[in-house]
């Protein structure tokens, strides 16, 4: 059995792509620092799959830490990098904790991917790289721009570090820039646990249906689109976790056309904050409690994938859509009650 070690592994992708390697034959070790997820996660892994991946709590700002670990697991043909804090204004108010925990991280874990010979390495990136976009859909040719936050800058400083480790190096890389991922596993065994109020959108209309929250504000209905609410491309979790079990056969079958290949995973379309709103009453039958506010700051007013070069090259395809989403995020915020996670 092929072994693939994932960081950040009880994350919410991180989790949901252990899911999708172990249901297509891989064997999973997963290391986490459980600094902004829960060890849950492993629990709910081995409901679905019958297994529990092997778990290392480790720190990856700490070189020898994350050397002793992946020495123990040099036979694994790659590693999947999803281990980063992720929150915007989070990384606006401690940029220094973003930058030093976001970067330190990569750097040891591609220094052991080096040291030890690891032939393939998946990067977690995301969409922010593109900042505000000029031209939709984005392709992955669409010139990067200034970073909206710091969070988004440590993603483009990301890439640029493994673009350069590249060019004298021969680990197979791919960069997965992933748009707006929402839902859960169908199975309600896992999916988003956020540590505190949430900033995204679709756990702000979970936690409000359930009524750990009072209310849901859009931010600004006077964008200049289709309803006056911003545009964003959101993707099924699971569609992004079988993305990169695809994304590590393409490398370990030497299909790559590059050592550093660049993939948007993104529905291609684009969705406003209102349709899904909708689309969760729709779906649930809830009458949600929203009002209309002020535009937040940062936020671009519409961003979506071109997705093509996934489909033709990873052959990947999304089996997901909006209401599936809304229907597993709301069967897992109900099951989170239940677990009083
Ligand atoms: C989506 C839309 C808000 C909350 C972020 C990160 C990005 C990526 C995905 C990691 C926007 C609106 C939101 C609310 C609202 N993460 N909204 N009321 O900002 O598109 O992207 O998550 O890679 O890096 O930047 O996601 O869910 O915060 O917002 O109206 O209570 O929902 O204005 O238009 P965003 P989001």
């Amino acid at each position: 059995m092929q072994k693939v070690i994932v960081t950040g592994g009880t994350g919410y992708i991180g989790s949901h792509t252990i899911v999708d390697l172990m249901q297509n034959g891989y064997e999973v070790i997963c290391l986490d620092n459980l600094s902004r997820s829960k060890e849950y996660a492993l629990t709910g892994i081995e409901n679905i799959t019958g297994k529990k991946p092997v778990f290392y709590h480790v720190n990856l700002c700490d070189k020898n830490e994350t050397f002793r670990v992946i020495n123990e697991h040099k036979d694994a043909i790659g590693v999947i990098h999803f281990a980063a804090l992720k929150s915007v204004p989070e990384s606006v108010e401690k940029p220094l904790l973003y930058y030093a925990n976001n970067i330190d991280s990569l750097l040891n874990i591609l220094m052991s991917v080096k040291t030890f010979n690891i032939p393939n390495f998946v990067f977690s990136s995301s969409c922010s790289v593109y900042g505000n976009a000029d031209e939709l859909p984005v392709t992955e040719n669409t010139p990067v721009k200034d970073a909206e936050s710091p969070y988004a800058h440590t993603k483009q400083i990301g890439e640029d570090i493994i673009r350069n480790y590249e060019k004298t190096n021969d680990t197979q890389s791919i960069l997965l820039r992933y748009f707006n991922p929402i839902g859960a596993h169908p199975s309600a065994e896992i999916g988003e646990i956020p540590i505190d109020t949430p900033n995204n959108l679709v756990p702000y209309i979970t936690q409000t249906a359930i009524g750990k929250l009072e209310q849901v504000v859009v931010f600004g209905d006077d964008y200049s689109t289709r309803d006056g609410s911003c545009i964003r491309d959101y993707i099924h979790v699971c569609d992004i976790a079988h993305a990169h079990t695809l994304a590590l056969q393409y490398l370990a079958e030497k299909r790559n056309a590059n050592n550093c290949e660049v993939f948007n995973l993104g529905t291609g379309n684009g969705v406003s904050v209102l349709e899904v709103i909708h689309a969760f009453e729709k779906v649930t039958g809830i009458k949600l409690n929203y009002k209309i506010g002020p535009r937040r700051a940062g936020d671009v007013v519409a961003v979506f994938a071109d997705n093509k070069k996934a489909a033709s090259e990873l052959k990947w395809e999304c089996k997901y859509f909006l209401e599936d989403a809304m229907e597993s995020a709301w069967k897992w915020e109900l099951k989170m009650k239940e677990l009083g996670l």
